[in-house]
């Protein structure tokens, strides 16, 4: 099912304060996060949601490409203004974990989880990303993009990505309606950024219990090398730095470029 993105459903289904209250929409866009990030300093409204049908070079982490099918799936981007220009790692999972949350609701089961940093799994397969992009003016911080990529009506994926991607729409085994989706989506992703904003310690407990991995001896990769002992992953701190207990009883912090996760 491929369809133009139907505005007024999603603004019936919208009840936040201040998130998606303005929608920049387009039917094609080079990337939801470019845009917000070349736009002037002047018309970036704190909440400003940048959507598009289908991206043209839509990007991903790593410098990698994210692709979507046309009209099937979610491809947005968040642009803030937070007073607090630190631990954005935390919102980004904040983020991450308001899709969780919002997947094992709508599916009726425990299926969704965190695939630390930025990743959201569905029954052991990847169904959206986040590409998190703080913009300077020179020294000073300017504005945050929060860059989602969601399957949601996609059926087929190319060669080499059918074994590792799904979409809401294969999990359900229907149709799903992207524009109710995301009209609950944003509410539950502004009431994380309130907890967010008052650094509250349950937002950190609720990120750690959904992240693959936590309370289990895990592999490392550090700087891209495999460590050879396991390390057991105590889960983020409130800054967003990666606890790691190593075999000798010390705690290792790890900021999130620094390494990557692997687990079963
Ligand atoms: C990843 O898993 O590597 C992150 C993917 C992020 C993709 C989204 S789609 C909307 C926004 N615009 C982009 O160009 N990228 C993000």
């Amino acid at each position: 099912m491929s369809s133009t993105f139907d505005q007024p459903i999603f603004l019936q289904q919208l009840n936040t304060q201040w998130l998606g209250h303005s929608v920049r929409y387009f039917e094609e866009l080079e990337s939801t996060n470019t845009y917000l990030k070349k736009l002037p300093s002047d018309k970036i409204e704190h909440g400003l949601i940048c959507l598009t049908d289908h991206q043209t070079r839509g990007r991903g982490q790593y410098e990698r490409n994210w692709e979507s099918v046309k009209g099937q799936n979610l491809t947005f981007s968040i642009g803030l203004t937070p007073a607090d220009t630190r631990r954005f790692h935390v919102l980004t999972l904040a983020c991450a974990l308001a899709i969780v949350e919002k997947l094992n609701e709508f599916l009726n089961a425990s299926c969704a989880a965190i695939k630390w940093p930025n990743d959201i799994i569905l029954n052991d397969k990847k169904t959206a990303g986040i590409l998190t992009e703080a913009v300077f003016s020179g020294n000073i911080f300017d504005r945050l993009i929060i860059g989602i990529g969601l399957n949601i009506n996609q059926k087929k994926f190319s060669d080499g990505l059918e074994e590792i991607a799904t979409s809401v729409s294969l999990e359900k085994g229907e149709d799903i309606n992207r524009e109710q989706f995301l009209g609950d989506l944003l509410n539950r992703i502004e009431y994380k950024y309130t907890l967010w904003e008052q650094q509250k310690p349950s937002l950190i407990k609720t990120i750690n219990r959904n992240i693959i991995g936590y309370g289990q001896w895990v592999g490392l990769k550090i700087d891209n090398e495999l460590q050879d002992e396991l390390y057991k992953l105590l889960g983020i701190d409130e800054n967003g730095a990666l606890l790691m207990l190593n075999r000798d009883g010390g705690i290792d912090s790890f900021s999130y470029e620094q390494i990557k996760l692997v687990t079963n």
